[in-house]
């Protein structure tokens, strides 16, 4: 199988050697002026964080919302997803950027077991997030290729933002794959055009840019490829999302699963 393995040894744990590792019995002068500066450095970042300069950076929750909107939307749109899928939310995976995120989420609810799929490098993986994995609860996989999942595996199959970055030729084996593992069908939350800017940094971390299709093009799309809009689900998830005021950033399409 051509399965392209997401290398994860480079994220997490690698303190690399560095300056300190390469410690030599007699210091010379350059290495201590070396220090000196360092030590420095040290103060002056400590000076800076005091007075508040670095602490928007640790702030990862409006991370999510800022790089991957659609992530962002899918822990927003939880409550809704519970009235319109009702049991169905039981055995849940979720396949996107920032995966660990939608996954706590989910398995907070009661009666919920979630899974994840983080198709893409994670750069900053938190302590939780690497426990996820650890775990097997999250996994890392390139989703160009099947899914080891036997089919039905899950009730409800989630994909957000994903789908943007796969060309139609991909997307032609990807769909129908993530259809493959759901029971109870499958929820899509893709970008609308022209909402989300592209990133240089998305292009080298995806492959390609994401590209956002209209909703005209995502439903033509899904009858050529014989995958059906589940429209009692689609009914009742409007119906959620007006009672409680809901107004997603996102198109989201309810599909069927496969027969
Ligand atoms: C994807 O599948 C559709 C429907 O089967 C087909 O019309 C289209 O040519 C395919 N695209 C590619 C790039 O293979
Ligand atoms: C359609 O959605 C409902 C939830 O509203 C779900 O119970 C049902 O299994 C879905 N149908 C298919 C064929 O995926």
């Amino acid at each position: 199988m051509s399965r392209r393995p997401v290398n994860t040894s480079r994220r997490f744990g690698e303190s690399g050697g560095g300056l300190f590792s390469s410690s030599k019995s007699r210091s010379s002068p350059v290495l201590t002026v070396g220090l000196l500066i360092v030590g420095g450095l040290f103060v002056i970042a400590y000076l800076y964080k005091g007075s508040g300069g670095f602490s928007s950076h640790f702030d990862s929750v409006s991370r999510v919302e800022e790089d991957y909107l659609c992530t962002g939307e899918v822990q927003r749109a939880i409550p809704i997803l519970h009235k319109a899928y009702g049991d169905s939310l039981r055995k849940v995976l979720h396949i996107g950027p920032d995966s660990c995120y939608v996954v706590s989420k989910l398995l907070k609810e009661d009666e919920t077991e979630a899974w994840g799929v983080e198709p893409y490098d994670i750069e900053d993986a938190d302590r939780n997030c690497k426990s996820l994995i650890r775990k097997g609860i999250v996994r890392m996989a390139d989703i160009k290729f099947p899914l080891p999942y036997r089919p039905k595996s899950f009730s409800l199959v989630i994909v957000s933002d994903a789908v943007d970055f796969l060309s139609s030729r991909y997307l032609n084996k990807t769909l129908p794959d993530l259809a493959r593992v759901s029971a109870d069908g499958m929820v899509i939350f893709t970008g609308f055009p022209g909402k989300l800017k592209a990133k240089v940094a998305d292009v080298s971390k995806f492959g390609r840019a994401a590209k956002m299709r209209s909703s005209s093009w995502w439903v033509r799309y899904f009858h050529q490829t014989n995958l059906e809009e589940n429209e009692s689900a689609s009914m009742k998830f409007v119906q959620a999302s007006t009672a409680n005021s809901y107004v997603p950033k996102c198109q989201i399409f309810h599909l069927k699963s496969l027969p």
